[in-house]
């Protein structure tokens, strides 16, 4: 595995992949890599000639309370997991050359409406990072396709947009959650957990399943169920920021027509923030 921080390097990899018209796919993380990335990995190994990975912890996405200066930094073990899997590059640029003009000259990408509800209504300006940074990358890498975990639900539909609406020559996949044993979807912020909260988060995907139970037995009273699982979590000791049911496409709360419906959630266990989500198909009742 190459192992690479200049952009120059990186264009000049890529032209000599290009006389080869190999297929080339791209997994971007933050690093601190975990089963979830390595299984992006596993999906891009499938269905390309060669993987790129990037590491970069995009301060642009962070808020300026958020965990940007605590959020774990592990380059040796990443590199170690990304070279065992079999990747063919690391990119790992550096802060300073990515956003060479600083931050607040930067040029952005905001994919609207999408970007403004439900996480983004906690995170202000949290996916215009992600989207500026991603859109940064593909043109850097210039990959063929890429992979993102399904986990960061609303992220992924945000980018998919940004693909779409700016008429990017790639295709984007989006890859099941990866979960612990017992239910907990991997995060690179699970690190923040204490040994109490640890035990207690995968209440939060286990109140989630229950919740989609209630509408499978025929509950149809979404708003007032989302509320009653909400106080349910807030007994047990979290602090949910957000329980919401949406259409999947469009992330607006349904409508009567859409049957393809996801719940989401976020909730502070502590001083974590977990995220996570249920897609579900409505099916119709029998009168
Ligand atoms: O999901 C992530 O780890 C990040 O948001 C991403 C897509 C790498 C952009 O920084």
């Amino acid at each position: 595995m190459q192992i690479i921080s200049e952009i120059s390097e990186l264009r000049e990899i890529r032209r000599s992949w290009q006389k080869s018209a190999k297929v080339i796919a791209f997994v971007p993380t933050m690093g601190n890599l975990h089963q979830g990335h390595l299984n992006l990995v596993r999906e891009a190994k499938l269905k390309a000639d060669i993987v790129v990975v990037s590491i970069f912890v995009n301060p642009m996405q962070f808020g300026p309370d958020e965990d940007l200066d605590a959020y774990p930094r592990t380059l040796e073990s990443d590199s170690h997991m990304l070279q065992e899997i079999g990747v063919d590059l690391l990119f790992r640029p550096k802060a300073s050359d990515i956003y060479a003009r600083g931050l607040e000259q930067q040029t952005f990408v905001e994919v609207p409406g999408l970007s403004y509800m439900i996480c983004g209504a906690s995170r202000p300006g949290h996916f215009r990072g992600v989207a500026t940074i991603v859109c940064k990358l593909f043109n850097m890498v210039q990959p063929n396709l890429a992979f993102f975990g399904e986990k960061d639900f609303q992220q992924l539909q945000v980018i998919k947009a940004m693909v779409t609406d700016l008429s990017m020559n790639l295709q984007i996949y989006g890859v099941p959650t990866t979960r612990e044993a017992d239910g907990l979807a991997m995060s690179s912020r699970n690190h923040y957990l204490k040994e109490q909260e640890r035990k207690l988060a995968p209440t939060l995907y286990k109140k989630m399943q229950q919740l989609v139970a209630e509408i499978h037995n025929g509950r149809r009273d979404f708003s007032k169920l989302t509320q009653e699982y909400k106080l349910q979590l807030s007994e047990l000791g979290f602090h949910p920021d957000y329980l919401e049911i949406r259409d999947t496409g469009t992330l607006l709360p349904p409508s009567h027509e859409d049957n393809r419906l996801v719940l989401l959630a976020a909730s502070f266990l502590g001083k974590t923030r977990l995220i996570d989500n249920l897609a579900f198909e409505l099916v119709a009742q029998k009168n």
